[in-house]
């Protein structure tokens, strides 16, 4: 077990290097053009139209995501017009948000991460979170997919950009038998959560976000973001138990207790029956993620 004084230089270590990440993947243009835009409050429909249907690739991604069982939409969308329309801006731009992180974050499949199953995890994770969010109203079902979708992006920093640590995390949990959280600390001096937290603070999001993604495994110490952190720690366990867009990161997850308790779910039963209760929901919104690969 690594001590303290080794544990505290080799986060230092990994923070330089973090910090001296300059070249951070470029966003796609169009997905950047229309970002810009959604966040012009005088931006009409038309204009945005216009931006995104010269990228078709996204436009097919935008009309998957929005006809997938978690918005639950009665008609069925076959434009972006009409997506914006029913959807509004806000919730086009966290889709587009985190198709660009997606496009700008993928690497190539190894032996040591698979690509398909990470993204597809993420993906999952964000879906549920927001449905979570709408069901138990718990507030901004917006900030609960982005959250969901980036809470474990700290593994995919830490696969491109430390891939020699990256492996030896991996071989370490394969040889020892330790979790995935010690071996990134016996590693890295830090774990996947924090270096999450490191990037998406980089990228300005709003705090509440960026802590709920740093304590996506221990929520009761995400002080604000406690609520937000209990969403998506309850949707990447919902993964898990379900075993559905399940990821190993995650095998050794428990449900914590007091995001189970702020939730609303008195025992651990009625947490699993609601649980239980999603799995339809899980199985289809897979389905629909095809387009992940
Ligand atoms: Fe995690
Ligand atoms: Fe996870």
């Amino acid at each position: 077990m690594i001590n303290l004084v080794e544990r505290q230089s080799k986060r230092e270590k990994t923070e330089l290097v973090l910090m001296n990440i300059y070249n951070l993947p470029p966003i796609p243009k169009v997905m950047q053009e229309t970002i810009q835009l959604l966040e012009n409050k005088n931006t009409r429909t038309n204009d945005l139209t216009k931006v995104i249907i010269k990228d078709q690739s996204l436009v097919a991604k935008i009309l998957t995501i929005a006809n997938s069982p978690l918005y639950g939409l009665q008609r069925k969308v076959t434009s972006i017009d009409f997506a914006l329309l029913v959807l509004g801006f806000s919730e086009i731009k966290n889709i587009v948000s985190v198709l660009s992180m997606m496009e700008s974050f993928k690497n190539k499949t190894d032996n040591y991460l698979d690509q398909k199953k990470f993204w597809l995890h993420s993906f999952l994770t964000g879906s549920v979170c927001k449905r979570v969010a709408d069901d138990l109203q718990t507030g901004n079902g917006g900030e609960a997919f982005i959250a969901g979708f980036l809470h474990d992006m700290g593994i995919s920093v830490m696969h491109r950009f430390f891939h020699s640590n990256f492996v030896q995390v991996v071989n370490l949990v394969n040889n020892e038998g330790i979790s995935y959280a010690e071996a990134e600390i016996e590693i890295f001096g830090l774990d996947h959560q924090e270096m999450g937290y490191f990037l998406v603070d980089r990228w300005n999001f709003p705090k509440t976000l960026s802590s709920a993604i740093s304590h996506h495994h221990n929520p009761e110490k995400g002080g604000d973001s406690t609520l937000l952190a209990s969403v998506v720690h309850f949707g990447d366990y919902m993964t898990q138990y379900l075993q559905i867009g399940n990821f190993e990161w995650d095998t050794n997850l428990q449900l914590n207790e007091v995001a189970r308790k702020i939730l609303g779910f008195e025992t651990e039963e009625a947490a699993a029956k609601f649980i239980d209760s999603y799995k339809e929901l899980f199985e289809s919104q897979k389905e629909a993620a095809r387009f992940l690969s």
